[in-house]
């Protein structure tokens, strides 16, 4: 199995163990042995991508989760979503009326989609990016909607126990596991940005006058959507800014009071955006986000309980990453922690010189709970040892709308 690299580490000869895809389309195929001029053009083209590359002594020795499904159902589920929502975001953004729109191909893409996942459930969520502004919206919400199903799917029965306890309602079960409004909420959470669209394109701080209408986004796109659409995924567009401690906006409702679905949005769609590129701010690593929203300043603006279920779903680092030691080696990523994202199973592979080592110097598989001496220093370009920093500063307690720019509105 095969040790994922960035470009800038790619040698002519390393063979791809995987096609290497970008938006949909193959660029290069699995197996080919690497050119000069195939790695020149990626360098050039996509300096964020990275490789999966055959190891002659790794792919002998070591066993690797394989997270190859978890890539194919991503790109289906993502693949069917992004058409319904350009669909529905080009109309919002001509400001055309709701009228006549054709919502029974959303819902049957949507069923489609729950469908799909449930018999192909996922254990790690891996999603696609570009780094295009103009697509951002739909971007988002498309991965919005696909990681509040994922979280969705793995808590159903918390959820059950919760839809029971504020209905205080009877319901039969297969209503209490419906996941159909948090699908629809889940889409549909920035609607009210739409006509905000000129901020996404900016670097400038904003003004009083941009800052209110941010701030109305959750109220005025749950007024937006039609009378016909599900009041609990409308109540989820206008409470998906509330935090768990009560800082959030419109109202400041907290913990427990805030619905299953608001919870779990809040979660997926701070993840998102964070870890998105954006004009006016460079995108956090999934490791960093992680790390702020769980063990980090951000905590307590998140239910703990799923916000623990989500880190152990999206995990800090893919399969085959290779990270630095502390003591200067390399080692490969082969195995995930659900219980403990931040201590995965590895094999110290590279000396400090990122040579590879001899088979019989090679240190693992070791899960980094067993091994205290063993500790992760960088991955790739970023500076990962705030892991280890358990006394975090923790966040102001100012209210979370008061914010000066797109991304503080979004983030955390
Ligand atoms: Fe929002
Ligand atoms: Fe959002």
């Amino acid at each position: 199995m095969p040790v994922l690299l960035p470009t800038e580490e790619l040698r002519p000869g390393m063979r791809l163990a995987k096609a290497i895809f970008f938006k949909g389309r193959m660029m290069l195929p699995g197996g080919k042995q690497l050119s000069a001029d195939d790695i020149g053009l990626l360098r050039k083209k996509y300096p964020f991508l990275t490789a999966q590359v055959g190891d002659p002594i790794l792919d002998n020795l070591v066993d690797f989760e394989d997270d190859d499904q978890e890539r194919q159902v991503a790109t289906t589920a993502q693949g069917k979503i992004a058409g319904c929502m350009s669909e529905v975001y080009e109309r919002f953004s001509k400001r055309a009326s709701l009228a006549g729109m054709d919502f029974q191909s959303l819902e049957d893409t949507t069923t489609q989609v729950i469908g799909y996942l449930k018999s192909n459930p996922v254990s790690a969520a891996l999603l696609s990016r570009s780094l295009d502004p103009d697509t951002y919206l739909t971007e988002h919400a498309g991965n919005v909607f696909y990681l509040s199903m994922i979280l969705g799917s793995a808590v159903r029965d918390y959820v059950a126990t919760e839809r029971q306890r504020q209905t205080s309602a009877n319901l039969a079960q297969g209503a209490a596991l419906n996941l159909f409004p948090l699908a629809l909420g889940s889409m549909f959470l920035d609607l009210g940005m739409v006509n905000l669209q000129h901020l996404f394109d900016s670097k400038n701080p904003l003004t009083e006058e941009d800052r209110q209408m941010v701030r109305e986004h959750p109220i005025s796109g749950a007024d937006m959507l039609p009378s016909s659409f599900s009041p609990t995924a409308r109540m989820t567009v206008r409470t998906h800014h509330e935090n768990f401690d009560g800082s959030g906006y419109p109202n400041g409702v907290a913990g427990n009071k805030l619905h299953i679905f608001t919870r779990i949005v809040r979660i997926t769609d701070s993840y998102d955006a964070a870890t998105a590129g954006h004009v006016y701010a460079d995108a956090k690593s999934p490791a960093r986000v992680l790390w702020e929203m769980t063990a980090g300043p951000y905590a307590r603006f998140y239910d703990p309980v799923l916000m623990k279920i989500f880190a152990s779903l999206i995990q800090p680092f893919p399969i085959g990453s290779k990270l630095r030691l502390s003591d200067g080696r390399y080692a490969v990523l082969t195995k995930y922690n659900r219980r403990r994202p931040f201590s995965p199973t590895v094999v110290v592979a590279f000396d400090e010189n990122n040579q590879p080592l001899p088979k019989d110097q090679l240190d693992g598989p070791v899960c980094l709970d067993d091994r205290p001496d063993l500790r992760l220093q960088s991955y790739g370009e970023e500076d990962i040892s705030y892991i280890y920093d358990m006394n975090a500063p923790r966040d102001d307690v100012r209210m979370r709308s008061d914010f000066s720019t797109l991304f503080e509105a979004a983030f955390p």
